[in-house]
């Protein structure tokens, strides 16, 4: 059996909660918008051809914003394809995907989704085979409200009310070799920086986000943020992050672990970003928008899905489609701990992706859309993780992993909103086989009782909801937790995520 022992004070803020830290991602991959979020000849399809079964599951998931459309897609898109009459888009060729994309839905189709499900829409910019030029050009014909050649075709195409995008980003993990248009960190940052200069000519208020790492571990990360901001500092608001994680060789130890390498990830970039402050002298702090993380069974499926062959590019292939088990969700709710930590610095994150590709929502042609094990984590944390994020003084026995040293058996992170006067504690034990009893020290949020409490746990740490048993893993009830004289007390199975709220 293992203790730990934490102290909840709402005096020791963090930070605020941004609401855009529980964001997602839709990207024209695979089959997440078509046979995704889009099926005209679904029965339950709305007039514009959107599955109103996956935008009810959206709208329970809570989220905050959406990334679009891309990711890979985006380096080689030419925006306009996707708007005016659906007869007349053009068919192209996908190069990120090998795939032919239809361009049935774009940027006003999915403005609308976006408008919908309750979301807010952040755009992303071709910054690998394109520039300046058509930044502008999708800025405008996205926000300018009428009166010039792509404002007004806009309006004539149905979109009467400019779409308002806040947020952009300036490309999609240029460092990475895979990606059309790679090149070295300072042509990226000239480019991403003349763009973002540009924008701002229109719109001095647009947020806009400069592309960092597309993981920690990419052999040019720390040099390539540090150029970037070098360029950049001046002309943008946010630098990305991307991180993605998986068991390898069986390691279950490390896997549970990943929580850490997304905290040691996001202080590097902290330090690369404060450094170029210091030296510049500039007042402002840079945030980090963490705008792809999720578990992805990258090497399960890497040679499954690849597709390669010169006459095979089909529409909306089956790739990317993972199966998420109890264990990932659990790895998957420290993720979402570790984002809600660093509340300061990290202001938004997308979780990639939201349908079909590794996504918390699945769906069949002409069929079921069902909840993966990931959906519940985020749809519990979104809708509890309120106010601001608390600094915790936690002391947990720890374990050793083979990838990341000594680390806590025992995670966990609160949230305090001050406006309704409740907190949220979500927690977790990385223990593969040891129950954990968690001791809370409350007494400074004064008389409170318990109100909720959500456990993701299970016997069998490979259970899934599939298409066959889609309710397999469900939420549970954690009904341990018990308050007796300022002193909270929770056990926590092996492999499980729990939150718990206090009224
Ligand atoms: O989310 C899947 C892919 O992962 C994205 O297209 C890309 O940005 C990243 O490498």
């Amino acid at each position: 059996m293992i203790s730990a022992r934490l102290t909840i004070d709402p005096h020791f803020v963090v930070g605020p909660i941004n609401r855009r830290l529980f964001g997602s991602f839709v990207e024209h991959l695979g089959r997440c918008v078509y046979d995704g979020i889009y099926e005209p000849t679904h029965p339950r399809a709305d007039d514009s051809g959107f599955r109103t079964d996956v935008i009810d599951l959206v709208k329970e998931l809570g989220v905050a914003t959406i990334r679009y459309p891309g990711g890979n897609f985006v380096s080689g898109y030419r925006w306009e394809d996707g708007v005016g009459p659906r007869a007349e888009r053009p068919r192209r060729l996908d190069l990120a995907w090998h795939s032919t994309e239809t361009n049935e839905v774009g940027l006003d189709d999915f403005a609308q989704w976006s408008r919908t499900v309750g979301s807010e829409l952040m755009y992303a910019v071709n910054l690998g085979t394109r520039g300046v030029q058509e930044a502008l050009d999708v800025l405008e014909y996205a926000n300018h409200r009428s009166g010039t050649a792509l404002s007004d075709q806009r309006v004539a195409n149905g979109a009467t009310e400019p779409h308002n995008v806040r947020m952009w980003c300036l490309g999609n993990e240029m460092d990475g070799p895979w990606q059309l248009g790679h090149g070295t960190a300072r042509d990226y940052a000239r480019l991403a920086s003349k763009t973002a200069r540009a924008m701002r000519q229109v719109d001095p208020d647009l947020e806009l986000v400069v592309c960092g790492s597309s993981g920690a571990q990419m052999p040019t990360f720390g040099t390539w943020e540090r150029v970037v901001l070098e360029e950049t500092y001046d002309d943008v608001d946010f630098i990305s992050c991307h991180a993605y994680y998986e068991p390898v060789d069986d390691d279950y130890g490390s896997f549970l672990a990943s929580a850490v390498d997304m905290d040691r990830f996001i202080d590097s970039v902290v330090a690369t970003a404060d450094h170029v402050k210091a030296v510049r002298g500039n007042d402002k702090t840079m945030r980090i928008s963490f705008d792809e993380w999720n578990v992805w069974y990258q090497s399960r499926y890497r040679d499954v899905d690849k597709i390669t062959s010169v006459d095979q590019w089909p529409v909306a292939p089956r790739l990317l489609e993972d199966s998420y088990s109890v264990m990932d969700a659990v790895v998957f709710g420290n993720l979402l701990i570790s984002l809600i930590r660093h509340a300061d610095r990290v202001t938004s994150a997308s979780l990639a992706q939201l349908v079909n590709v590794i996504a918390p929502i699945m769906t069949e042609p002409g069929g079921d859309a069902w909840r993966q094990t990931t959906f519940f984590p985020f749809a519990v944390t979104s809708r509890l993780a309120r106010g601001s994020a608390l600094e915790l003084k936690l002391e947990s026995p720890t374990y050793e992993t083979g990838m990341y040293g000594p680390v806590s058996v025992v995670d966990a992170v609160a949230t305090f909103d001050g406006a309704s006067g409740q907190t949220a504690v979500f927690l977790v034990n990385r223990s593969l086989d040891q129950d954990a009893t968690v001791t809370v020290d409350i007494s400074s949020l004064g008389p409170v009782s318990v109100g909720e409490t959500y456990m993701i746990h299970d016997e069998d740490i490979h259970a899934a909801n599939t298409f066959a048993d889609q309710t397999r893993v469900q939420l549970r009830d954690n009904d341990s937790v018990d308050i007796s004289s300022g002193t909270l007390t929770v056990s926590l199975p092996p492999v499980s995520w729990t939150a718990v709220t206090l009224r």
